[in-house]
């Protein structure tokens, strides 16, 4: 039997879990700063109702429908989709392994906090002490056995995690992670508004700059952003929707795990953004000299900014790094989840045996991003994975599903059960806007790549992983998997009805 939801609180907690990970709290805010401030808000939200909420009722419906992960969902509609699926695991898989490094990074600075270890140079902090960078990607520089500790710990709660299943451990877990996130980022908006200064960054956020809508540039974030930060389009909701009851009304909770995501990412960008003004306000420099996205956020600018509080600085620190463990924590348990219902949904395996499958390799591969080269790996990786991976999983997601499948019997299946019917918009989402938005942002990704490489590393190791996506993808497919893995249930649609 196919384990289920307890509740479709469970599966509401945990599609936000998913939702709201590191990309909320250190993408966002930057993201929305310097493409045209206030004025971003118009293409972030035509991003939202176009692709991102149509595309998550989409992956809901198709995982409640054919009851199966990526692979298995898109194989039940035709044989020639399950590629796809593989296609979205082995992007997962990627993220994973160097998702995880974060996480353990973060452990690290939850440490640190206390008495604000990081000093004044925050920047050498980072690079010379805690990932003892070694001078390019070549150079391993072998595993820091410092970060042994963190990186076992963050392996072990994982581990508990996914092996108890989606009830006993992931519901549990979102349950404990997203209020104690919740709580440290309500606290650290308040202390962020009450401080001088904070209006600047504010500012520096919000301020509409009017001509960015001309720029397509611009859309392509918004659109970028929304993916991203929906966590769609990496087999993660199709996998998570795959333990849903039939009758759920899966129209209503997309929109309600949009909002819960989309308002939780601008509520966080004021706390964040509030406290990096008061730091340039300190500092007096200006809010646009300081802001930064990523790790530069996190473990560079934000712990300077931490420092600089009048008072607590040891707290604020650590609730910071809580809010980015938590939030992170639920993003990867989401992630690592897909690649398992992928693997055991199509061989014949017991949790316990797909759960090892995928975390054993997993587990060898991330020693390589606590190597002396693990944040040149990763940022590689990232790069691959986001700017190739996901955009192109996406189109070929929407165009197989929009003009080779028929898209109005996802329709019909996802109002059956909802209260609220979604017209023919949606469809016409899928098939035109998101195609041509996704279709242009893949095409000027990929010519940028193989034209200027990214960030000067060897071509080569971006090669390979775009090898192992591709490669991996038509291996797995080609596989021969279980009976049953193939077959629809009765009531989905098939690709001849
Ligand atoms: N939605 C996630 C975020 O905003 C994206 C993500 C999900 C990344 C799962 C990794 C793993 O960070």
């Amino acid at each position: 039997m196919r384990e289920q939801w307890n509740s479709k609180l469970g599966f509401i907690l945990a599609a936000i879990g998913s939702a709201v990970g590191l990309g909320n709290l250190w993408r966002f805010p930057y993201i929305a700063a310097t493409n045209g401030g206030g004025a971003f808000i118009f293409p972030y939200l035509f991003a939202i109702l176009t692709a991102g909420i149509p595309i998550l009722i989409l992956e809901y419906t198709l995982g409640k429908t054919y009851r199966s992960g990526a692979p298995g969902s898109f194989a039940r509609i035709n044989r020639k989709f399950e590629a796809l699926g593989w296609f979205q695991v082995l992007i997962s898989f990627l993220i994973t392994v160097y998702y995880f490094a974060i996480v353990v990074w973060v452990i690290c600075y939850i440490g640190y906090s206390f008495g604000c270890q990081w000093g004044d140079d925050t920047t050498g902090f980072l690079y010379g002490n805690v990932l003892e960078l070694t001078g390019g990607m070549t150079e391993i520089g072998g595993i820091k056995t410092h970060l042994l500790a963190p990186f076992l710990f963050v392996w072990v709660v994982v581990a508990i995690v996914m092996y108890r299943g989606i009830n006993k451990g992931i519901d549990v877990a979102c349950k404990i992670c997203l209020p104690i996130l919740l709580a440290c980022v309500v606290i650290i908006v308040i202390r962020g508004l009450t401080l001088p200064g904070a209006i600047d960054g504010l500012a520096y956020m919000f301020t509409p700059d009017w001509s960015a809508i001309a720029n397509p540039d611009v859309w392509v974030a918004a659109y970028g952003q929304v993916f991203f930060s929906l966590s769609i389009a990496f087999a993660i909701m199709i996998s998570y929707s795959s333990y849903l009851p039939k009758e759920t009304d899966v129209v209503n909770t997309a929109f309600l795990t949009a909002c819960t995501n989309h308002g939780f990412e601008i509520f966080a960008g004021i706390g964040i953004f509030s406290i990096i003004g008061y730091m340039a306000f300190v500092q007096g420099v200006g809010v646009e000299d300081v802001a930064a996205a990523g790790i530069g956020l996190a473990f560079v600018v934000f712990p300077t900014a931490v420092s600089t509080l009048p008072a607590l600085n040891s707290l604020f620190g650590i609730l910071f790094f809580v809010s980015l463990f938590t939030a992170g924590m639920t993003s990867l348990i989401s992630i690592i989840q897909s690649v398992i219902t992928g693997i055991q949904d199509k061989w014949e395996m017991t949790h316990v045996k797909a759960t090892t499958v995928v975390l054993v390799p997993a587990f060898i591969v991330s020693f390589l991003f606590i190597t002396g080269a693990g944040l040149y790996f990763l940022d590689l990786a990232d790069f691959i994975a986001n700017n190739i991976g996901i955009v192109a999983s996406g189109v070929i997601e929407v165009i197989l599903i929009g003009w080779f499948f028929k898209p109005e019997k996802l329709r019909q299946a996802a109002n059956e059960c909802s209260n609220f019917s979604i017209g023919k918009w949606w469809t016409w989402c899928l098939k035109l806007v998101t195609v041509v938005v996704l279709g242009y942002t893949t095409i000027s990704n990929l010519v940028s790549y193989f034209t200027e490489g990214y960030e000067g590393y060897p071509m080569w190791v971006g090669y390979i992983f775009i090898a192992f996506l591709i490669v991996g993808a038509i291996i797995l497919t080609l596989m021969k998997g279980k009976e049953g893995f193939y077959k629809k249930p009765e009531d989905a649609p098939g690709y001849d009805d």
